[in-house]
């Protein structure tokens, strides 16, 4: 007997950081050619999804994060339903835990777990191919979470994904959001002011992933880079303090993730990561501050409503 699709499914769009993010050009179509090594974190949203005859719904427990097809699960609904003429609709659910406009990939995982979800949902008419050819269209981080993938580098707008084998154990971050607004655009357009920023290609590809992979968080510490934090910080000079208290109160490493503001320190081991999280949120109570890992295969969960799913389509928070 054919399995039945189920009619819903919970999913956990993961968060992400760069570990390295180089800007190499500027392209025609106003992105920039990047070369960024991805991570997915164990911090995520949760979003449910229920098949429904007709039309695209979402609520959202954040009541600041529009709900109508400026919202990008909106969006990636839409897109799916034209890309397959499937006739349908679904109702979403969105219950945001990654800081909103942070640098991590909230709005771009979801737009994934939309796709994957609903890809689910209509008995799987699309191939993962195709399914990143679509997360494309909707965002340059949103590929990167189609894959799946634990780590991967981001080649062309960061969008070219090739997955690198995930660390042997996971790594551990103190996340650190200060709160403040970050327009991307804005920031690759300070970026663009500042003289010569580009990134000079590196010969050697290889070495960033095997740190990552043998997972000596000090060694890999060495070679964090973000060729975005200057214009982070032109911009937004109180990320200069965030980075200097995570450096302070012992953080291996320090990078912002992305086009920021959400700043993170890499850590020895767990304990190290919960003790460093504890004594900064105490000294700065506004800020938020989370403790974040890698996402590992092993701890894929996807939580299914009836069944009928095939693979893997989230990862539950830890
Ligand atoms: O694709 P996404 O919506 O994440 O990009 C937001 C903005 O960030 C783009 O409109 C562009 O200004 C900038 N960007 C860029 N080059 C990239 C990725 C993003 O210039 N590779």
């Amino acid at each position: 007997m054919t399995p039945v699709p189920p009619s819903t499914l919970t999913l956990h769009p993961p968060a992400k950081l760069n570990l390295y993010l180089a800007v190499l050009g500027r392209r025609p179509d106003g992105y920039h050619t990047l070369k960024t090594l991805y991570e997915r974190l164990d911090v995520a949203d949760e979003l449910r999804l229920t098949r429904r005859p007709a039309g695209v719904t979402l609520t959202c427990s954040d009541p600041s994060i529009p709900t109508d097809d400026r919202n990008l699960v909106v969006r990636a609904a839409q897109l799916f339903f034209q890309a397959t003429a499937l006739r349908g609709g679904v109702e979403a659910a969105l219950t945001k835990r990654i800081p909103v406009a942070g640098g991590l990939g909230g709005g771009s995982s979801d737009a994934a777990s939309t796709l994957l979800g609903l890809n689910a949902l209509c008995d799987a008419p699309l191939d993962r191919a195709r399914l990143m050819a679509l997360g494309g269209q909707l965002g340059a981080d949103v590929p990167f979470f189609v894959s799946e993938a634990t780590v991967a580098w981001g080649h062309e707008r960061g969008d070219a994904i090739v997955p690198v084998p995930p660390p042997a154990t996971p790594l551990w971050h103190v996340l650190v959001n200060p709160g403040i607004p970050v327009l991307t655009p804005e920031v690759y357009a300070q970026f663009d002011r500042l003289p010569a920023a580009l990134t000079p290609p590196q010969a050697d590809d290889t070495l960033l992933p095997r740190l990552v992979r043998t997972g000596d968080p000090a060694v890999l510490a060495g070679c964090l880079a973000n060729a975005l934090e200057p214009a982070i910080e032109a911009s937004y000079p109180a990320i200069r303090r965030l980075k200097a208290v995570l450096s302070e109160e012992g953080a291996l490493g320090v990078l912002v993730s992305g086009s920021g503001p959400t700043t993170f320190g890499l850590v020895a081991d767990q304990a190290q990561a919960q003790a460093l999280a504890a004594r900064v949120q105490r000294g700065q109570p506004d800020w938020t501050v989370l403790v974040a890992r890698t996402a590992l295969p092993a701890s894929a969960q996807t939580s299914r409503r009836t069944a009928g799913v095939r693979g893997s389509l989230g990862r539950a928070v830890q």
